[in-house]
């Protein structure tokens, strides 16, 4: 692989550093706003976006203004934007019903992003999480998450997000066989092209906290969710995992969260050879945020560089509340 290395002084790596064209030309990994996909927090409402504290520069939003923002997206390049719902109290219940409600606020935003910026893939989040009453991503049965019943559940919520005209379908719960299912169930009801992006190896990761901030799902959730996410200990299991999601239908996977997780995003890549996503969490971006709002680290520079990284690891594209910020860096 490593040609012969002439010695010094007829190798000096330095050359090939010497000047920004130089270094441009040799540069293995780009980043551009292609390889975004952008998470949205989706509120009740009308015309109204108020700011999430542990997330500086990120909006909880209504309807109208997720669909503003997805015309934005459209216009910096940005390809795919994906939904999380901040549900109100009276929708979190034992049976989480509002789940698959067509008219729940994550399916009314799909529909108007649909309007207002047909060029942009809609991403949708499968767990049960926002509609529980304990926050937990699946029904609670006896202390236990349950999973087959947690399953019944899930594919009831995607085919109402492929209803409502969702592109692309990440399930987030970590159950087991719920790909499958899923995937079973969008055939039979003629949904073909509906992608799945599984989030495939999903770490049990406190970098989560300021996401459940947002989604006002901190104080609801009762316990961790040791039992399904993945132990942050282990390596060998997502590739596992990942064998096991792409014989069940899964089109694309995920592994998350990205910073602290890229030898992941690596081996998988190089065992799998598919497309590839991380998922660039909530504390990694409110870390960057406040070390940067500090004085502590410069914002831009480290933005983008976190960014790159994850391309650098073998990355196809990456979940990250940066994406506007980034893209209009990018785009000049
Ligand atoms: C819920 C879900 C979580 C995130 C995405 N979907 C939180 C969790 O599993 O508790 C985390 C995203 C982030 O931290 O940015 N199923």
């Amino acid at each position: 692989m490593t040609p012969t290395m002439p010695p010094f002084p007829a190798a000096r790596l330095r050359r090939l550093r010497a000047t920004p064209a130089l270094r441009t030309l040799v540069r293995e990994t780009t980043l551009s706003p292609a390889d975004f996909i952008w998470p949205v927090f989706v509120m009740e409402g009308r015309d109204r976006e108020e700011p999430v504290p542990s997330m500086p520069g990120v909006f909880r939003r209504t309807v109208d203004r997720v669909a503003l923002a997805a015309k934005e997206a459209e216009a910096l390049g940005i390809p795919a934007i994906c939904i999380f719902p901040y549900t109100a109290l009276a929708d979190r219940t034992e049976d989480c019903a509002v789940a698959w409600s067509p008219d729940n606020i994550a399916n009314q935003a799909i529909r108007a992003i649909k309007d207002a910026a047909p060029g942009i893939a809609v991403m949708t989040d499968i767990a049960l999480d926002p509609y529980n009453i304990n926050g937990q991503d699946g029904y609670v049965q006896g202390g236990d998450v349950v999973n087959d019943e947690t399953v019944e559940a899930l594919v009831k919520m995607a085919l109402a997000q492929a209803e409502a005209g969702a592109d692309i379908l990440g399930p987030s719960d970590m159950m087991d066989g719920r790909i499958g299912a899923i995937r079973t169930a969008l055939e039979a009801e003629g949904h073909r092209n509906v992608t799945i992006l599984s989030y495939t190896a999903k770490y049990a990761s406190a970098f989560y906290g300021p996401f459940r901030d947002a989604v006002g799902a901190s104080g609801a959730l009762k316990g961790d969710k040791k039992t399904y996410q993945m132990d942050p200990a282990n390596s060998d299991e997502a590739l596992r995992l990942v064998s096991r999601d792409l014989s069940e239908g899964a089109d694309l996977v995920m592994v998350k969260p990205g910073m602290p997780y890229l030898d992941i995003c690596r081996r998988v890549k190089d065992r799998f050879g598919v497309p590839t996503f991380a998922y660039q969490v909530s504390g990694e971006y409110a870390m960057l945020q406040a070390a940067d709002q500090n004085g502590w680290l410069d914002g831009e520079t480290t933005m983008l560089e976190s960014l790159t990284c994850f391309k650098r690891a073998g990355c196809d594209g990456i979940l990250t509340y940066f994406a506007p910020e980034a893209a209009r860096v990018l785009g000049g």
